[in-house]
C-alpha cells in the first residue's frame, strides 16, 4: 500500500469544476480560469442525444485549449450504460496525452472501478501514453456507500473518492429540495456519509472530495458546506458554476497565519525533543506528537499549494 500510494501523483483538488462537455463556450471559459481541477462532463450535464457528439468536442477542448496548471479530467457515463466503454475509448484515443484523470460516476463495487482500470491499462500500452491516467470515483449510491472500503482499495490507479449527494439523496430516499442542501434536517445531514467516505479514502491514501451544491446564488450555505467537509479531512469541493470556484479554493487553503503557526509549533516540538521532552506547553496548551501529526497535514497541504 505504501508503495502504491507513492506512485500516485499528488494533485490539488481544492475545487473540481464541472463543465458540460456539450458546451464549447463553457469549456473555453473553464480553461481560462485559475482552478485546480476541471472535469468535462459526458454524464448528467449532457442530454442523451448530445452524448456522442460531446465526445469529439471534449477531445478538441483537451487538445486545443491551454489549460495552464489545471488538472484535466473527463467524467464518463457509468458502467451500466451503453456509453461508458466508448466514452473512455474515444476520449483516450483522441486526447490521452492531454488527459490526467477519468472520473467514474455511480460505481457500485470494486469491480466497476477495476473495469475502467483494465481498459485504461490496455489503452496506455497500445497508445504508448507517457503517463498513467488516474481515476476519481463518485460514491453516490447506497450500494457504493456500503462497499466504500472495498472501492477505496480497488486499484492503485484510484486517486480520489467524491461524495455525490445529488444521486445519493435519490438512492437513499433523502428528501432535499436542492442538491447539496440540508432539507431542514437538524444538524449536518451528510455527517455520516462524509465521515465514512473520508475514513475509507484516508486509509488508502486517497483524496476525499465533497460534491455539488446546486443553489449557486447562495454563497453562505456553500461556504458552510465546504467548511464542514474541510474540517472532516476532505481536500476540496465541487463547483457547478464559476462563482463557486474561488470560495472552495479559499476554504481548502490554509491561511498564511495557520501555516506560520504550524511551522513554529513544529520547531518548538523539535526543541522540546532535543531536551528529552515529549510534551510541552505551546501557546499555553499542551502539544505532543499527535499535535504535530495534525499540523503536519496542514503543512503538507500548504506545500502542495506552494505556500
Ligand atoms: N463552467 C464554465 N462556465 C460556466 C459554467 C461552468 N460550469 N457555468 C456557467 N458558466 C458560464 C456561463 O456560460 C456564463 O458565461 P457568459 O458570461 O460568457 O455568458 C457565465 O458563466 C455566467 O453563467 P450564468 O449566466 O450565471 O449561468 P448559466 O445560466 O449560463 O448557467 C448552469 C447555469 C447551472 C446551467 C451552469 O452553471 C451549468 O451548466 N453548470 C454545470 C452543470 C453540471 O455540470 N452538472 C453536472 C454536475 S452536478
Ligand atoms: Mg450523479
Amino acid at each position: 500500500m505504501q508503495r502504491d500510494a507513492q506512485q500516485r501523483p499528488r494533485r490539488l483538488r481544492r475545487c473540481q469544476l464541472s463543465v458540460p462537455g456539450s458546451s464549447e463556450k463553457m469549456m473555453s471559459k473553464a480553461a481560462a480560469m485559475d482552478v485546480d481541477f476541471v472535469f468535462l462532463d459526458l454524464e448528467d450535464a449532457v442530454a442523451p442525444a448530445e452524448k456522442r457528439p460531446a465526445r469529439a468536442r471534449i477531445v478538441d477542448a483537451l487538445n486545443g485549449l491551454d489549460w495552464g496548471r489545471t488538472t484535466r479530467c473527463v467524467r464518463v457515463n457509468d458502467v451500466t450504460t451503453e456509453y461508458a466503454y466508448e466514452d473512455i475509448i474515444e476520449v483516450v484515443e483522441g486526447a490521452g496525452a492531454n488527459l490526467d484523470v477519468i472520473m467514474l460516476p455511480k460505481a457500485m463495487s470494486a469491480a466497476d472501478v477495476q473495469f475502467v482500470d483494465k481498459l485504461l491499462t490496455m489503452m496506455e500500452i497500445k497508445l504508448k501514453l507517457p503517463h498513467r491516467i488516474g481515476i476519481d470515483v463518485l460514491i453516490e449510491e447506497v450500494e457504493a456507500m456500503m462497499n466504500v472500503e472495498a472501492i477505496a482499495a480497488s486499484t492503485p490507479r484510484l486517486e480520489c473518492l467524491i461524495f455525490g449527494m445529488g444521486d445519493y439523496s435519490a438512492s437513499q430516499g433523502v428528501s432535499v429540495r436542492d442538491i447539496g442542501g440540508s432539507g431542514g434536517y437538524p444538524g449536518d445531514i451528510w455527517h455520516y456519509q462524509r465521515h465514512r467516505l473520508t475514513i475509507a479514502a484516508r486509509a488508502n491514501r486517497l483524496d476525499a472530495v465533497d460534491g455539488p451544491f446546486a443553489d449557486f446564488r447562495d454563497p453562505d450555505v456553500y461556504l458552510q458546506e465546504a467548511r464542514r467537509a474541510m474540517i472532516l479531512g476532505m481536500v476540496g469541493k465541487w463547483a457547478i458554476h464559476p462563482s463557486q470556484v474561488e470560495l472552495a479554493q479559499q476554504v481548502f487553503s490554509p491561511s498564511p497565519d495557520d501555516v506560520a503557526r504550524a511551522r513554529d509549533m513544529m520547531r518548538a516540538y523539535d526543541a522540546a525533543l532535543a531536551q528529552g521532552l515529549g510534551a510541552v506547553q505551546y501557546d499555553g496548551k499542551m502539544i505532543d506528537i499527535a499535535s504535530i501529526r495534525i499540523v503536519r497535514n496542514l503543512v503538507e497541504r500548504a506545500a502542495l499549494i506552494g505556500m
